[in-house]
């Protein structure tokens, strides 16, 4: 029997198609492309770059092409009566995590796509049964909150920051509906950070945008208590953790966050003051209130014609809600399971050091220095290394593919980089 997947092209996905590979499961994996070998190749790329290039070979790979936001998930009729036939686990990993995103966008991926694989699990339901269906939603679906958050909660209080964080939330109520006739369980990262061993990253978004804003010396003023906590997560531990629990009956119906909790979480206070000493030459970020710079001084700075100034209001205007307010999320069912979430202060060094090393992505390391082995297969959250990852330049999305620019160097001017104000 086989998995269906969906996600494999991207960060944390490609990291989860390797570990699967590596425990000797067959694997149907969506893409978008627009021929069987462009998709192919992309997985390939995909797995490649987290240091899986045995695994893109093995004969238990299999990509289809399809597309979430698409009636049925784009899937031709052979191609869903194959899943139907041979997949008894689903793994939907897929989403677009734009922040920017428009509602209608966000929905048609996010909440129609999760729905769409609902509905091709329950057609295998009906056909031969489904050992297991595995969702990957995001912490922050608790949105707007402060408050310490339930792993069985599903309440926004106070509504969500953006369209990626309301979709996903629309798309987590939907898998828990269907959780009333299939094995449902629901996986609920933080902010997912590189390999908590070497660092390495395929992606630069969340916590990447602001630290490469004041490594560049573009800005110092931070909008935020500096007691905020901040809840991040390294990819080895995600990964580690959805494997453990897809492989025990007892999750079935349940959500866990993966997320360091309120004893491994930082503050941006500490991380601020890391990042002085990680980049010399910069002055210390200078925190101001939130509230105040939401209501006076964004509105302000937007109206500016300044390229660098601009820029960086557009790139630091999507993580301002995140300054202003951050849930903290409870781990004691993922605890439960034997899996320690490590500690942010532990290996955020580590993330900063491949940080400068690949100049945010846009330098290659030798890889040998960092490849490892695919996750582990116990239930313990190894350490594993990951490839290290080309720089973003060189990888390739398909046109249209709703893919946000990861380096503000293309929206800021080399010229424009100034000490940090
Ligand atoms: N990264 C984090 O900090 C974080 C935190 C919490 C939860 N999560 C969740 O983890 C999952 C993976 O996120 P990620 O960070 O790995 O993001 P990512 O690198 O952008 O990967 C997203 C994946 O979804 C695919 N996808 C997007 N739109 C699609 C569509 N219309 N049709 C088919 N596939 C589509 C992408 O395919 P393409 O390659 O074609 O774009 C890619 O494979 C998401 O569900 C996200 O909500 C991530």
């Amino acid at each position: 029997m086989a998995t269906f997947l969906t996600g494999g092209s991207g960060f944390l996905g490609s990291h989860l198609l390797r570990a699967m590979l590596a425990a000797g499961e067959e694997v149907i994996a969506l893409v978008r492309a627009a021929d069987p070998a462009e998709g192919r190749g992309r997985i390939e790329r995909a797995l490649a770059r987290v240091g899986g290039a045995a695994e893109a070979r093995s004969e238990r790979l299999h990509v289809c092409l399809g597309d979430l936001s698409r009636f049925a998930l784009g899937l031709d009729r052979r191609t869903t009566d194959r899943v139907v036939a041979d997949c008894d686990q689903f793994l939907h990993c897929g989403a677009t995590v734009r922040l920017r995103e428009s509602i209608e966008t966000a929905r048609a991926v996010n909440l129609a796509g999760t729905k769409s694989v609902i509905e091709l699990a329950q057609r295998r339901s009906r056909r031969g049964g489904v050992r297991r269906v595995d969702h990957v939603s995001t912490a922050f679906v608790a949105g707007n909150r402060t408050d310490l958050v339930g792993e069985d909660e599903l309440d926004p209080r106070g509504g969500h920051k953006n369209a990626y964080e309301r979709t996903k939330f629309e798309a987590e109520m939907a898998m828990r509906a269907a959780g009333r006739e299939l094995p449902v369980t629901v996986h609920r990262p933080s902010l997912v950070v590189g390999d908590s061993q070497n660092g390495a990253t395929s992606s630069f978004r969340t916590i990447y945008g602001p630290i490469r804003i004041y490594a560049r010396g573009l800005w110092r003023t931070c909008p935020a208590n500096p007691a905020l906590p901040v809840d991040i997560v390294p990819v080895d531990f995600v990964r580690d953790a959805v494997m453990t629990i897809r492989r025990r009956p007892d999750t079935i119906g349940r959500a866990f966050h993966l997320a360091a909790g309120p004893r491994g979480s930082a503050t941006i206070g500490s991380l601020a003051a890391l990042l002085h000493e990680t980049f010399p030459g910069r002055r210390p970020v200078r925190f101001v209130d939130p509230d105040r710079w939401a209501r006076f001084v964004q509105p302000l700075l937007a109206r500016l014609r300044v390229r660098r100034i601009t820029a960086v209001v557009r790139e630091g205007g999507l993580y301002l809600p995140y300054f202003a307010r951050m849930p903290r999320f409870d781990v004691t069912h993922t605890r439960a399971l034997g899996l320690e979430p490590p500690a942010v202060r532990t290996y955020i060094e580590t993330i900063l050091r491949y940080c400068i090393e690949t100049d945010f992505g846009r330098r290659a390391l030798n890889p040998a220095a960092t490849t490892g082995r695919a996750g582990s297969t116990d239930s313990s959250p190894a350490r594993a290394g990951t490839a290290a990852a080309p720089p973003s330049s060189t990888v390739k999305r398909p046109p249209g593919s709703g893919y946000e620019s990861d380096n503000p160097e293309e929206a800021v001017p080399a010229t424009a980089r100034r000490p940090a104000r």
